[in-house]
């Protein structure tokens, strides 16, 4: 057994104590605490290092709780928890009155999300309210997608991490801002646009209107290994892997389906959900590997595709 042992009741302890710990949902591990405890939200910024004035999505075991957390809960917010809660959906409302600022960012809305992993059920039915659970990663660095990730980060800072195996989604929840005349994604996920259309039965807007509220994934660099990272289309990725080996550069790829030949690093499969599973723990991977550079081979530009390309951007960028 042992601290990183399945055990709800310490994790409860833990959490009425105002303490924090990790959890793994179906998406990506987060850093749970309670959010109604100021101090313990407070020490989640603290330990991520992240700016006090970026929200955090709070985490509810069923859609019963929504009128605690948010008001005036459109009609469009009921049809997509009915189709997609438990799951890797994130709703922004309209914030209640008794949600503390800390978790807003001090903006009027909230994020509200029901994950399907049963360990956070179970988790989250056992504690009765809501948690909020940033991604359990550094500011600006990959998001953990196993247990182990958790523990990298973070080591003794967390005292429990509870274990819920490898992350089946693999990347972050698409988050949904319902508080306009049109819904709209503010972050892709493996739930798309066309699935929420078909939902609401009617057009989902995506990107960014000028009013949006903020997203911390909108930080251009995010989702970053530590290893400057390239990203490549298939057509140009040999000649450029040969003229880095020429400058001496000890580079590793990222490639989609197959590895050029002569080439050092990893392959993901080609369909976009398998891709999505594996990405982060293969970017820690390669970041380990301590290369110059990475390489990512650019995946097809196709809808199914947005959410992967949208974390594959971030990571790539040049490093500040
Ligand atoms: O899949 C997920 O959503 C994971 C797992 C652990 O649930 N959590 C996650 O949390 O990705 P975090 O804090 O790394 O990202 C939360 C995102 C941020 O981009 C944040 O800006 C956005 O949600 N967010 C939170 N509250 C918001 C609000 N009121 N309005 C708009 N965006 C909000
Ligand atoms: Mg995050």
């Amino acid at each position: 057994m042992g601290p990183y042992a399945d055990s709800i009741e310490h994790a409860l302890a833990l959490l009425r104590r105002g303490e924090v710990i990790g959890m793994p949902t179906e998406t990506v591990y987060g850093l749970a605490a309670d959010a109604r405890n100021e101090q313990a939200i407070r020490r989640v910024f603290e330990l991520k290092g992240r700016p006090a004035q970026h929200p955090v999505i709070v985490h509810l075991g069923d859609t019963s709780q929504l009128p605690e957390w948010a008001i005036a809960i459109p009609p469009a917010a009921l049809l997509l928890a009915e189709a997609f809660w438990p799951g890797p959906l994130t709703l922004v409302l309209n914030k209640h009155p008794n949600v503390s600022p800390l978790v807003t960012g001090g903006q009027p809305s909230v994020a509200i999300r029901v994950p399907a992993h049963p360990v956070a059920q179970r988790l989250l039915q056992a504690f009765g309210g809501g948690l909020v659970a940033p991604s359990a990663n550094r500011y600006g660095h990959v998001s953990p997608t196993a247990a182990e990730h958790v523990r990298d980060e973070f080591g003794d800072g967390v005292p429990l991490v509870l274990e819920g195996g490898p992350c089946e989604v693999g990347i972050e929840s698409t988050i949904v801002d319902l508080r306009g005349a049109q819904a709209r994604v503010l972050r892709p996920g493996r739930i798309q646009p066309a699935q929420l259309s078909k939902a609401l039965g009617s057009v989902v807007a995506s990107g960014k209107a000028a009013d949006s509220p903020r997203v911390s994934g909108d930080r251009t660099r995010h989702y970053a290994p530590r290893t400057p990272a390239t990203l490549l289309p298939t057509g140009q990725l040999r000649s450029q892997l040969a003229a880095w080996q020429a400058a001496g550069l000890r580079v590793h790829t990222l490639a989609l389906g197959a590895l050029p030949e002569g080439a050092c690093g990893l392959a993901l499969n080609a369909d976009p959900e398998a891709y999505a599973r594996d990405l982060y723990a293969a970017l820690r991977q390669l970041d380990r590997a301590g290369a110059d550079r990475i390489a990512i081979e650019q995946p097809p530009d196709d809808p199914t595709w947005e959410a992967v390309r949208d974390r594959l951007k971030r990571a790539a960028l040049a490093a500040p």
